[in-house]
């Protein structure tokens, strides 16, 4: 073929008119890394349906995620998933697609949000991107006791890539406070988990080894630092960690269960003591009203229970706790329809209101900043 290809311009039915107001049936397809996702959500809130493959298992032998197999697998999963998610409900009556444009992995951000083009492209409906790192916050607008939620609010968004801060004075203002400087606080319960010998995806191995320590804390004999703890800012860094618990673990020759136990609940109380405390540090400074807590790592039991802890232990009694269900904690797609439904068009487009096809494209170093 020669030339560049012809493509159609926009048909006025994309331009739709946008109020929040609007009863809104969103389509949404999430494809930024392993998992392969589509859900159907009604008004931002009401779970139609919630649909995730994941690709997760295929990546262990490798020791990491390997992005040629997930997109070749985002591939083989994307129209099962988004059918299966269709059940019971029909294309005919959805009313704007969501898809993810990252940040992600590249391949795996194509499948997805080519894919949500094609269908916009074929129905003539709408289509609203969606930042992932953002996203995941919407959950505990699904999910939690809402009337227990006030601005300004303290949003800590922590998964496999991201560790970050946020100030949410309303639904749609949002202003970025701190994160990682180096590995997410996923990444380190990944990493630390596949040393002792657990797979990938490893936070959760660690969480349940921790509940298994029959050591007291303050007579264990592992100990590791709590990363950027004492410093002034907002940030957080979990390499370093990483590299205390490799030091520790090689001094050991027999790595028996209570060993490894024993370390799953140094590593487990390291993240979640400096995650814990840089958030109501932050709620402190701007006299936050709730705290939410969202990402895979939100899912951390012992995470939660912290919270709650310390909120009863200072007598913090101003401040709620909000954490959306474990399995809206990790990857899926129902938190971009959330996304979508109460942000809007709010990344690539000046104009508030769902987009046309046609400015819609993956973006793999899509900013934590940019909303
Ligand atoms: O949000 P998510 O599914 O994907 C990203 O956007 O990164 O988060 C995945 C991360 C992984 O690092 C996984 O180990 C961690 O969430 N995770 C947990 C738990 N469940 C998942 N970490 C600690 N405790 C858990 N229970
Ligand atoms: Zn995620």
């Amino acid at each position: 073929m020669t030339g560049n290809p012809v493509i159609p311009s926009p048909s006025t039915s994309l331009r739709v008119n946008w109020s929040r107001d609007l009863s809104m049936n969103i389509l949404a397809i999430e494809t930024s890394c392993d998992e392969t996702a589509a859900a159907v959500v009604e008004d931002g809130t009401k779970i139609v349906s919630n649909v995730v493959a994941s690709s997760t298992k295929m990546h262990e032998k490798y020791g990491g995620i390997v992005p040629e197999v997930a997109a070749r697998e985002q591939l083989r999963c994307i129209i099962p998933v988004i059918t299966e998610a269709l059940v019971g409900s029909s294309l005919k009556n959805i009313d704007a697609i969501a898809v993810t444009v990252g940040p992600g992995l590249i391949g795996s951000l194509l499948v997805g949000v080519e894919t949500a083009k094609t269908i916009a492209f074929a129905t003539g409906k709408p289509i609203i991107p969606v930042n992932h790192v953002l996203a995941h916050m919407y959950a505990n607008f699904l999910d939690s006791d809402q009337k227990n939620l006030h601005f300004p609010a303290i949003s800590l968004v922590v998964s496999g890539g991201h560790t970050e801060l946020y100030l949410m004075k309303s639904i749609k203002d949002l202003t970025w406070l701190g994160g990682t400087l180096d590995d997410a606080a996923g990444e380190c319960f990944d990493k630390t988990a596949r040393l002792l010998g657990f797979g990938h995806g490893g936070g959760l191995a660690i969480q349940v080894a921790a509940k298994k320590c029959q050591m007291l804390h303050d007579k264990c004999q592992i100990k590791l630092p709590r990363p950027l703890l004492h410093d002034d800012t907002l940030n957080f860094s979990f390499s370093g960690l990483k590299t205390a618990v490799m030091r520790e673990w090689k001094k050991y020759e027999d790595h028996s269960e209570e060993l490894i136990n024993t370390f799953a609940h140094e590593i487990q109380e390291s993240i979640t003591d400096v995650l814990v405390e840089k958030t109501l540090r932050a709620a402190k400074k701007y006299h936050a009203q709730s705290i939410l807590v969202s990402g895979g790592v939100a899912a951390n039991l012992r995470l939660r229970e912290k919270f709650l802890t310390k909120l009863r232990s200072n007598n913090i009694t101003n401040l709620t706790f909000h954490a959306p269900s474990p399995q809206l904690c990790t990857d899926n797609a129902v938190i971009i329809a959330a996304a979508a439904y109460f942000r809007g068009s709010f990344i690539l487009s000046e104009v508030e209101g769902p987009t046309d096809w046609h400015t819609i494209t993956a973006v793999p170093n899509l900013s934590v900043e940019e909303i």
